[in-house]
C-alpha cells in the first residue's frame, strides 16, 4: 500500500495534458496487474451503421495499442477478456468471426511480442477452442516463454465460475489420490489450482462501455481489486484512457479490509 495522492479529482486527471497525465502515473507505484473487460466492440460498430464484426476488428486495434502502453508503464500483467464461456450463446456467425480474427491476430503479432520481450498465455477451458486456434495459442505460449517483460494473458472460453469448478476437481482428485488432506486446503492451495497459478491477482480492474458488472470475470482474483469502469467503449480505449485509469488507481487507498 502506498498513500493516496491527495487533491486532484478524476474530472481534473482527465483534463491534465498527456504529458503531465503520464509524468503523474510513472512518478507513482504501478499496478503489477491489469485485468480488462473489453466491451462495447458491437456498440461502437452499430452507432456506426457497421456489422458487429467492424467492432471486433477495431478492438483489436485498441488491443495493440494497450499492450503497448501497458508495457511502456512497466506493469508485469495484463489480462483481456478476450472471449467468455458465454460467448458460444452469439451468432455463430460472430463467433467464427472472432476465432478466425484471433487465430490470425495471435499468429500475426508473434514478432512483435518477441520484439517487445512480452510473455503470451492464456487461462480459460482449451476444450471447445477450434484446433487450429488452440495450436497457434500453443506455438506462441511456447515461442514466447522465455521472455522476461510483460506478461499478457488472454482469457478465452473462460468463465470465472468453471475456473473455479475446475479447480476443486484437481483438488479432489488429489484428495482422492491421497496427495492432498482436506484439512490442509487453505487460499493459498485453491490459487494454485485455478488458472492464474504464479500470478499476482490483478489490482486494478477496467470495464468499458459503462456497464457495472463483473461478468463472470476472475471471480476469486478480485477479491480486493480496484474497479474503474469508463463510458468509452472498447475501440475507443486509447493512451489517455489507460493513464486515467492507472492514475485513479494511484489515488486510491487500498485497505484490504483493514482500516
Ligand atoms: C465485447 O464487445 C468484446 C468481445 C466479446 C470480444 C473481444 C475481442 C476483441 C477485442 C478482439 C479479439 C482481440 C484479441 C487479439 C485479444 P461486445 O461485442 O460485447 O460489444 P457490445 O456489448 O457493444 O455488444
Amino acid at each position: 500500500a502506498f498513500p493516496p495522492a491527495s487533491g486532484v479529482s478524476v474530472a481534473e486527471l482527465s483534463r491534465l495534458p498527456e504529458a503531465e497525465l503520464r509524468s503523474r502515473v510513472l512518478a507513482r507505484p504501478r499496478p503489477r496487474h491489469v485485468a480488462i473487460i473489453m466491451d462495447g466492440n458491437g456498440r461502437w460498430a452499430t452507432r456506426r451503421g457497421l456489422p458487429r464484426v467492424a467492432g471486433h476488428h477495431q478492438g483489436v486495434k485498441a488491443v495493440r495499442e494497450t499492450v503497448r502502453q501497458v508495457g511502456e508503464l512497466g506493469i508485469d500483467f495484463l489480462t483481456l477478456y478476450a472471449f467468455s464461456s458465454e460467448n458460444w450463446q452469439r451468432p455463430e456467425t460472430e463467433v467464427s468471426f472472432l476465432m478466425t480474427l484471433l487465430e490470425r491476430t495471435i499468429d500475426g503479432e508473434l514478432p512483435d511480442l518477441m520484439a517487445k520481450n512480452v510473455r503470451f498465455r492464456v487461462i480459460g477451458r482449451s476444450a471447445g477452442i477450434p484446433p487450429g486456434v488452440r495450436r497457434r495459442i500453443e506455438h506462441v505460449v511456447t515461442e514466447t516463454a522465455a521472455n522476461t517483460g510483460l506478461t499478457l494473458v488472454l482469457a478465452l472460453n473462460y468463465g470465472g465460475r468453471d475456473e473455479i469448478v475446475d479447480a476443486v476437481r484437481g483438488l479432489a482428485r488429489e484428495v482422492r489420490a491421497g496427495a492432498l488432506d482436506p484439512e490442509s486446503i487453505d487460499e493459498a492451495a485453491v490459487a494454485r489450482a485455478l488458472y492464474t497459478d504464479g500470478m499476482p491477482d490483478p489490482d486494478l480492474l477496467i470495464r468499458t462501455s459503462g456497464e457495472m458488472r463483473v461478468s463472470n470475470f476472475l471471480l476469486w482474483q478480485i477479491a480486493y481489486t480496484e474497479l474503474w469502469v469508463t463510458p468509452t467503449l472498447w475501440p475507443d480505449f486509447g493512451v489517455r484512457d489507460l493513464h486515467v485509469a492507472v492514475a485513479e488507481y494511484q489515488r486510491r487507498d487500498r485497505r484490504f479490509g483493514r482500516v
